[in-house]
């Protein structure tokens, strides 16, 4: 935890695009949050070559995924703030955290985390979130449940030309999360 008592939260935003909706509700969280929460982006992993256990065995892992590791470890908790893509996890972060799992000292292992999906459809990348959950549960973290933050129909509820969030109902679905998420983080960690 920060000196100053804050709790300590790395964003992973899985989306890799400018305009991406999941990434300007990322930058929505400090606004949304409690005080003694603070925030900061995951150092990138698009840079990660497709996992492969010769490329591991022969020159280890590769720095950026080591860098990327080491933010995990770091935080007290983590936020995934992800798309879905076709039903599921979009490949270049599961391609991450495959990479990571794969390390002595696994970063996610008891970390507090909690995700949020913005998408296009009906669903709002809620497939995706239970997927992931499925994923990280293998990694022995302490998934954070409910108030969940699904945001359907992603493109109403952004400003077209800011990418503001302007949606009240989901501003305060993510206000209630991050609230909820501050106290379960509190008490889960070690
Ligand atoms: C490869 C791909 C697969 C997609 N699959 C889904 C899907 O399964 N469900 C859904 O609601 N939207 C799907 N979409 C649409 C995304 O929700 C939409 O593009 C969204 O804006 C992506 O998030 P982003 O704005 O953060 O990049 C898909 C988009 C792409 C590019």
């Amino acid at each position: 935890m920060a000196k100053d008592g804050n709790l300590d939260v790395l964003v992973i935003c899985g989306s890799l695009r400018k305009g991406s909706y999941n990434a300007a509700l990322a930058r929505m969280l400090p606004k949304l949050a409690p005080p003694a929460m603070s925030f900061r982006p995951a150092p990138p992993f698009d840079t990660f070559p497709h996992y492969n256990f010769d490329i591991q065995h022969s020159s280890g892992f590769p720095p950026d995924v080591m860098t990327w590791a080491d933010a995990i470890r770091a935080a007290d908790a983590i936020i995934i703030v992800s798309p879905e893509y076709n039903w599921s996890i979009p490949g270049p972060l599961k391609n991450a955290i495959d990479w990571v799992s794969r390390m002595k000292d696994q970063p996610f292992k008891d970390k507090p985390v909690a995700v949020q999906s913005a998408a296009g459809g009906l669903l709002g990348g809620s497939r995706m979130q239970y997927h992931l959950r499925q994923s990280l549960i293998s990694l022995d973290v302490q998934w954070f449940g409910r108030p969940e933050v699904i945001v359907n129909f992603a493109a109403k509820k952004f400003d077209e030309k800011t990418l503001e969030l302007t949606d009240q109902p989901t501003i305060d679905m993510v206000k209630a999360q991050l609230a909820a998420f501050e106290i379960f983080a509190r008490r889960v960690m070690l």
